[in-house]
């Protein structure tokens, strides 16, 4: 069983439409298998997609939050808080079946919301990390595991595949994501601000700082101390890097500037990356290093609106007018335009171990 988290250190680059999309489609491919979605991000935008989408996916997720005690992500926080070093195994009865909400998920995805409390929350976690007994840290940051772990106990199932989402900033709520992990994808678009952010990510996770003596991450420095595990990158996925056409040299470069950024990082530290599949050697070449670790998603144009609209993961969309709530006309999805974006997905859902 393997948990990924979706993560950049930039908003917009498609870290929740991947995580909705690629969980539905890997649920739908692994029915006999249990799937999580755990939320942790106060905007729960794949959690609202999950629900049902705009409209009734908000609703649904009004009455979660509604819920004595929140059935949602902050709903385990809580707990949490409350008992921040002993585990009160509470991590199962916080789970929805998503299927329950949205009839386009498969009856396999299970959801731990997102809810915007866990704004609210932050500093309370923080204050149980530190200070505290001498293992504070570590405690607090393995909550997610220990929720995983609860999930597994109360399922009696070994085989359950995470994937988390994450908010861009490096909030101790995405540290606590990021701590329950194996591996990593990270989307990026083809803007300056994306290399920035792809620059973030190395330095905040592995302390890989291009400036020899820069200060070095809280969180690498405190995970080394504390031996806890750091998701290792499994996929960096340049994401509707065509919506740049108008400039297709200056994309291009920042594109070949994240990749050739991203291999060198391979070449001194290739500890941090998660090589797959199984059985599967070290690549020896760029192209071989290429295979494994990049991967491009289109742009889903018209399709990305109707299907997080309405809550439809693309793999199972239909060609044809889709009424989209408050649209004043319906949108049309045409069969060739899917032809192209489907196997794109389920190419990406095929590189994904269980
Ligand atoms: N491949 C794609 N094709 C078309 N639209 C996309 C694609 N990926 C993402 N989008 C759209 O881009 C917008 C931003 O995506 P998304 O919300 O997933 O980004 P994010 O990284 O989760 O942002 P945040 O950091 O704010 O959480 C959304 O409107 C989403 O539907
Ligand atoms: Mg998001």
């Amino acid at each position: 069983m393997t948990t990924y988290a979706f993560w950049n250190n930039k908003s917009g680059v498609g870290k929740s439409y991947l995580t909705f999309q690629v969980a539905s489609e890997y649920a739908k491919t692994h029915s006999n298998q249990p799937v999580l979605v755990i939320d942790l991000c106060p905007q729960a935008n794949a959690s609202s997609m999950l629900l049902g989408g705009m409209g009734p996916g908000d609703q649904n997720l009004d009455q979660l939050c509604n819920q004595a005690p929140r059935k949602t992500i902050s709903g385990y926080m809580e707990s949490r808080i409350l008992s921040p070093y002993i585990n009160p195994a509470t991590g199962g009865t916080f789970l929805i079946q998503a299927s329950q909400y949205n009839k386009n998920i498969p009856e396999n995805l299970f959801l731990l919301p997102g809810d915007e409390q866990l704004e609210m929350q932050s500093s309370r976690v923080l204050n149980a990390a530190a200070p505290g007994p001498t293992d504070a840290w570590r405690m607090v940051h393995i909550w997610i595991s220990d929720l995983i772990e609860d999930v597994k106990k109360v399922w009696n199932q070994k085989n359950i595949t995470v994937f988390i989402d994450c908010n861009p900033s490096f909030s101790i709520y995405t540290e606590l994501a990021l701590s329950a992990s194996d591996g990593l994808i990270i989307p990026f678009s083809a803007d300056g601000s994306s290399k920035r952010a792809v620059r973030a990510v190395l330095a905040l996770l592995y302390g890989i700082t291009r400036v020899p003596g820069n200060q070095q991450s809280p969180f690498y420095l405190h995970s080394q101390q504390s031996r806890l595990q750091i998701p290792k990158i499994y996929f960096y996925v340049g994401n509707r890097l065509t919506q740049f056409k108008q400039s297709a040299q200056a994309f291009r470069t920042v594109v070949r500037e994240i990749g050739n950024e991203i291999w060198s990082v391979w070449q001194n530290n290739p500890n941090v990356f998660f090589v797959h599949p199984p059985g599967q050697g070290s690549p020896a070449t760029r192209s071989a290093f290429n295979h494994m670790f990049q991967f491009e998603i289109n742009d889903a144009n018209t399709a990305s609106v109707v299907s997080s609209s309405l809550g439809i993961p693309l793999t199972t969309l239909a060609a044809g007018k889709h009424v989209i709530p408050g649209a004043a006309t319906p949108s049309i999805v045409n069969q060739s335009q899917l032809d192209k974006l489907q196997p794109n997905i389920r190419d990406f859902v095929t590189s994904i171990m269980p």
